[in-house]
């Protein structure tokens, strides 16, 4: 019997073929604008040195104003040609020079996590508005009491997570979880990524599409305090999370109980990986490598839905010796 695919057929196969796309995902702690000198983004803009001019190699050192390093983030997140931009703490005038110098093409999610408005730092999420849609957003406290600004007991902050859900132009859907764990409490994060974890299953079980994590943990993936990502990617059993968040995000037994969050620099391709492992440097001289570690992350659920492509640590430093950040971006790209 003669075997005839439909024009039809080829066409779907096509389209849902075609549906699938490659976006670059980026996770930077900015580090709060912690000396505010009232320079507008104009100004800075207007001060940039003439590009064909030599460099003074290394002449700067240490943290600089936040109204220097700003540009050198977003050059950094535009060039690289990334489309869903993650960020920890983010004031409220941060955010807005960041509006600013991604333009009206980029939106974003996020509250201040002290009252959940604007007041403290923001764990944002910026976005093409060509590239996803938003579908929605909401913010809990990674606390005994979620569901308002709150401090985990012992915990050196109040720390919240952004939970957005996207539709790529291809109309696949996706929920992405942003955060940034306690520096000081070893418990919060253990909390926290019980919460996370909890919440990303339910996303999971109930609409089957994919969920991915962006966050600096405060915490590596091995060794001491490391509880946050061993509960995320399942070698060790989640904690006890308030009731009612619990109850809100509650899930049956025989629904992806093997749920975890697998870590992307792992799924990745492996000639694909970047060489940079330390996605946390500090504000030392270049060669001093004692505070380096790697605390920031991109997960993406175990449910699938997605793949893995380039993965990559980027640097904060230039030439001049300015860092961008005590910390460095993290790219991912993944396609869903
Ligand atoms: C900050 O800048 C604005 C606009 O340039 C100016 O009106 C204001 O006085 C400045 N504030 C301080 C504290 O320097
Ligand atoms: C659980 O969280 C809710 C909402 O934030 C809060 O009202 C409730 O008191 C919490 N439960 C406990 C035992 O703290």
């Amino acid at each position: 019997m003669l075997s005839v695919v439909s024009p039809l057929a080829v066409l779907a196969l096509a389209l849902s073929a075609s549906a699938a796309e490659t976006l670059r995902f980026v996770t930077y702690n900015l580090r709060y604008d912690s000396r505010p000198n009232n320079v507008s983004v104009a100004e800075s803009l207007a001060a940039l040195p003439d590009p064909l001019a030599p460099v003074d190699y290394y002449a700067q050192s240490g943290e600089q104003p936040w109204s220097l390093r700003r540009h050198y983030i977003t050059e950094r997140v535009l060039s690289e040609g990334a489309v869903v931009f993650s960020l920890q703490e983010g004031l409220v005038r941060q955010i807005n020079d960041l509006t600013e110098l991604l333009g009206s093409g980029w939106d974003y999610v996020g509250v201040g996590r002290n009252d959940g408005k604007t007041a403290g730092e923001y764990a944002a999420i910026f976005y093409r508005k060509d590239t996803v849609t938003l579908r929605s957003v909401d913010y809990f406290w990674l606390s005994n009491t979620p569901f308002e600004p709150s401090r985990y007991p012992g915990a050196g902050s109040i720390r919240i997570c952004t939970a957005a859900k996207f539709q790529t132009r291809g109309g696949t859907a996706f929920t992405l979880l942003n955060t940034h764990l306690d520096e000081q409490s070893d418990d919060q994060r253990r909390l926290a990524g019980s919460m996370m974890l909890m919440r990303a299953r339910y996303e999971a079980a109930k609409s089957g599409e994919p969920v991915l994590i962006t966050g600096d943990f405060n915490s590596p993936p091995i060794g001491t305090d490391s509880g946050a990502y061993e509960i995320v990617t399942g070698q060790i059993p989640p904690i006890a999370v308030n009731e009612t968040f619990a109850a809100k995000f509650a899930v049956n037994d025989d629904q992806l109980p093997d749920f975890k969050l697998l870590d992307i620099r792992a799924e990745a391709p492996r000639d694909q990986v970047g060489r940079n492992y330390a996605t946390y440097t500090a504000w030392g001289k270049p060669t001093d490598t004692s505070a380096w570690t790697r605390i920031d992350f991109v997960f993406g659920g175990s449910n699938g839905g997605w793949k893995a492509g380039q993965y990559k640590v980027e640097t904060s430093l230039t030439d001049d010796g300015v860092l961008a950040s005590d910390h460095r971006p993290v790219f991912a790209d993944v396609t869903l």
